[in-house]
């Protein structure tokens, strides 16, 4: 991120500072400072051959809209929300009013704004192309430590808004919910935040509600790895370059995490709290040696620790996690994931978690919901259009 501010600083010097007003004299100087840094200014291209928002380096606050279609929505209006969206997603975006925006004030700083747009199960069969839905978009299998509630789970179509600036979310939410209202109505909202931005340098991992360091072992953007976890590689061939979305809402049982001390805590993950660092090595990115016994020929890494549990049994079983945290209605993470395949890829780890997993005294599904995320559209295009057309 800090080489995106700054190729956009440079690249846009003048106008950001003259959106501030410093004046041409000063603008040498104020570039190297803070105050040219207007990211409100910032901006993510929404056309491409994924969508924006999941190999996007994650903004500072998420909100999370699933809706429901209205019973009379046929193909054809499904295709019409999918425009209407898109359409929605190059202005606001591109810091520019939607159309019959009633307030074009709030969409002048786009903040890295990005829209993912999400299709559930039931879109599929409203928009006539059953046949096309992957097996594995459905509910997850239950699991025994589910308390799931339906006011956080499933849903027909999901908007994923991020941005820098948590007014940029609201807005863009409140026109992309309004203007599909007579053929979609919200089924719920979950809203998520990170560290905002400049609070703490560039580049590091974010932490979650519990303290700890969360998103270590993660695929890079642009490398084969990601591409192999993330995008779907064309099976069915329309789905090339697209991707799922597994949402699960687990809160934090955090009065009785407090009651755990440090050494405790660390051995529930298998990780340190205070770095991040596996309890087998010292730096944050070291590999975990999960095979590092202690002189007692104890596990250093205990098995049933989170990592221990979580870490891959095969390359298949591997996928990107981008969770924003929450404290409206208990704490916890929204935790979301993305894979090519959620029945290859996610449902082994949640299934081995939810059998063992040292972190599960302190922590608890409330919410499920699986999205299939269409690839990336033109300017042209709209989200699903490769299904849909
Ligand atoms: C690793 C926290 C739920 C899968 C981690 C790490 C933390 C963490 C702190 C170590 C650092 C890192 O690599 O990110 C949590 C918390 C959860 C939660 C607080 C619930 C509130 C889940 C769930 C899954 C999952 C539901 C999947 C079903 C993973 C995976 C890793 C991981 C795959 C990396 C393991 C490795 O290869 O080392 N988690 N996690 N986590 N977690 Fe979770």
């Amino acid at each position: 991120m800090a080489d995106f501010s700054r190729r956009r600083l440079l690249g846009g010097g003048a106008a950001v500072l003259g959106a501030v007003g410093l004046g041409a004299a000063g603008a040498g100087v104020a570039v190297a400072t803070r105050v040219s840094e207007r990211m409100g200014a910032n901006t993510v291209e929404p056309h491409g051959v994924h969508q924006a928002g999941i190999d996007t380096e994650p903004q500072a606050f998420a909100t999370f809209v699933a809706l429901d279609l209205r019973p009379d929505v046929d193909r054809a209006g499904v295709i019409g929300v999918m425009k209407v969206w898109a359409e929605d997603t190059r202005r606001l975006t591109q810091g520019v009013a939607a159309l019959g925006d009633t307030e074009p004030e709030l969409a002048v700083d786009p903040a890295r704004l990005t829209v993912t747009v999400g299709y559930g199960s039931a879109a599929f069969d409203a928009s006539a192309s059953a046949a096309a839905r992957p097996t594995w978009l459905r509910p997850l299998p239950s699991f025994d430590i589910d308390r799931l509630e339906d006011r956080w789970s499933g849903g027909d179509l999901l908007l994923q808004v991020c941005a820098d600036d948590p007014v940029t979310v609201s807005h863009a939410v409140r026109t992309l919910t309004k203007s599909v209202r007579s053929r979609a109505s919200v089924r719920w909202v979950q809203r998520g935040f990170r560290h905002a931005v400049g609070t703490r340098p560039d580049g590091l991992t974010m932490r979650n509600l519990m303290g700890q360091v969360d998103g270590t072992v993660n695929p890079q953007p642009a490398t084969p790895d990601f591409d192999r976890q993330v995008w779907n590689a064309g099976e069915p061939a329309w789905l090339a370059g697209g991707t799922s979305l597994v949402l699960r809402r687990i809160r934090m049982e955090l009065d009785t995490w407090d009651e755990l001390d440090r050494p405790a805590k660390d051995l529930v993950m298998g990780r340190r709290q205070s770095d991040g660092a596996p309890l087998t090595g010292t730096a944050e990115h070291d590999d975990a040696d999960f095979e590092m016994v202690d002189d007692h020929g104890i596990p250093v890494i205990p098995p049933e620790s989170h990592v221990a549990r979580a870490r891959p049994r095969s390359a298949d079983e591997q996928f990107l996690r981008r969770a924003y945290n929450y404290d409206d209605d208990g704490a916890g993470l929204l935790f979301a994931a993305y894979q090519g395949d959620v029945d290859r890829q996610f449902v082994p780890v949640q299934k081995r978690l939810a059998e063992h997993d040292a972190l599960n005294t302190w922590t608890t599904p409330v919410g499920s919901a699986v999205f299939l995320i269409p690839p990336g559209y033109g300017p042209d295009g709209y989200p699903g259009d490769a299904l849909l057309e």
